[in-house]
């Protein structure tokens, strides 16, 4: 197959900086649209370092009707990965509107020019928040799907929208990928997560305490019906999570139709497991205290990924100790993420 030129909205964040290199590396030509809302052009300034080459990116707002259609009126593109939105649960419930807004009108503006320019191959960034109402702990797609915040609803209603148009037209090829719970970072160290607050999830809050720059991590909860009383996730190291686009891209051409697959590793950890290999990964100890259930939180949630290993051939490598090492290379390479200390 020859490489495929692919628009990659939110390709200067975490997953998609990731997937923009496993693009080049297989031979793709990916062009970043991105606001920079969330990162930052440095990211993709390292990514072009490691690939050897120039990445080419607009600057650009999704919401921004007229300069979406300019983006495939000259992009000639074959292909969309749609990484662009906005992602904090908790911010979604006090936020409703502007994630509505956000992540539902941009994805139909989006949608809307592939249309017209008849780019109609497209892999969206779907979530394991879709089950999170299932009751099930190990997901295989076919569940029923629900969500308990606006963030997950807006996935669902996403989901829901990609069902009806690949319905209305044969030639449309989308693939719905569900991650579960993407931690680490690239193995140079050079690219990661860099959450602008506090963050909210527990892999880069648990580097931040190791690293110095928060005190102490809270346990959501100790009493679950787990081996160790702590949540039990299934974390999928994002280089693993970067080449499921490839695989999906490149087995879309065989899918018509909107399809959706699990990207996890069918490994379940608990909250304290990832404490305690991160505390070896760093050398660090990493004090915590167990407090309150968070809202909204399941007991158990891992993936079940047949589906992905046999129709996209496809499966994860690593495991938590290669997460907690490379999650803290790149910390304690870039202690402040993509700024300068002090911005
Ligand atoms: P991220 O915030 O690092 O990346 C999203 C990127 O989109 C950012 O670079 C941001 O600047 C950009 N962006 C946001 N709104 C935009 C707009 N209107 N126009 C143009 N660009 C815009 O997030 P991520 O962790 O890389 O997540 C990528 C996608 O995967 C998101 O859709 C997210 O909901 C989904 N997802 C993430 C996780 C996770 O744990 N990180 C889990 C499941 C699903
Ligand atoms: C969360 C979101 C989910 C989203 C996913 C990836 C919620 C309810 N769910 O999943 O919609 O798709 O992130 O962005 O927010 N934990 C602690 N202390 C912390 C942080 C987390 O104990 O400071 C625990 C949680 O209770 C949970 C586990 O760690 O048991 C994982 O939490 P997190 O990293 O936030 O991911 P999810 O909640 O699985």
């Amino acid at each position: 197959m020859g490489g495929m030129r692919v628009l990659t909205t939110g390709g200067a964040g975490y997953i998609g900086s990731h997937t923009v290199l496993a693009l080049i590396e297989a031979g793709h030509e990916p062009v970043i649209l991105d606001n920079f809302s969330n990162s930052s052009p440095e990211a993709i300034r390292r990514v072009g370092e490691l690939a050897g080459r120039e990445i080419e990116f607009i600057k650009g707002d999704l919401l921004d009707v007229e300069l979406v259609e300019r983006v495939f009126a000259e992009g000639n593109f074959d292909a969309v990965i749609h990484f662009a939105g906005l992602k904090a649960v908790g911010e979604s419930t006090a936020q409703p509107l502007r994630y509505y807004r956000t992540n539902i009108v941009s994805t139909l503006n989006l949608l809307d020019a592939m249309d017209t320019h008849g780019v109609r191959t497209l892999v969206f960034s779907s979530s394991a928040t879709v089950y999170g109402t299932s009751g099930a702990t190990r997901c295989v797609e076919d569940l029923p799907l629900g969500t308990t915040n606006p963030y997950g609803a807006t996935k669902l209603h996403i989901e829901q929208i990609l069902d009806d148009l690949a319905a209305s037209d044969p030639t449309w090829h989308i693939a719905k990928l569900r991650y579960f719970n993407p931690v680490g970072a690239h193995e140079s160290g050079r690219i990661g997560e860099d959450p602008r607050d506090i963050p909210n999830n527990l892999m880069p809050y648990v580097s931040q305490v190791a690293v110095g720059r928060r005190e102490k991590l809270s346990v959501y909860g100790g009493d679950y019906p787990t081996a160790d009383g702590t949540g039990v996730r299934d974390f999928i190291h994002v280089v693993d999570l970067a080449a499921g686009h490839v695989a999906a891209l490149e087995a879309l051409p065989r899918h018509p139709g909107a399809r959706a697959w699990n990207l996890g590793t069918g490994e379940g950890n608990s909250v304290l497991e990832v404490v305690r290999a991160f505390e070896r990964a760093s050398g660090k100890d990493i004090p915590f205290d167990i407090v309150e259930r968070r809202p909204g939180d399941v007991a158990e949630l891992v993936a079940d990924p047949g589906r992905a290993r046999i129709e996209l051939n496809w499966k994860a490598e690593r495991g938590l100790e290669d997460v907690a090492r490379d999650g803290w290379r790149w910390q304690s390479n870039n202690p402040f993420g993509y700024a300068e200390p002090g911005e």
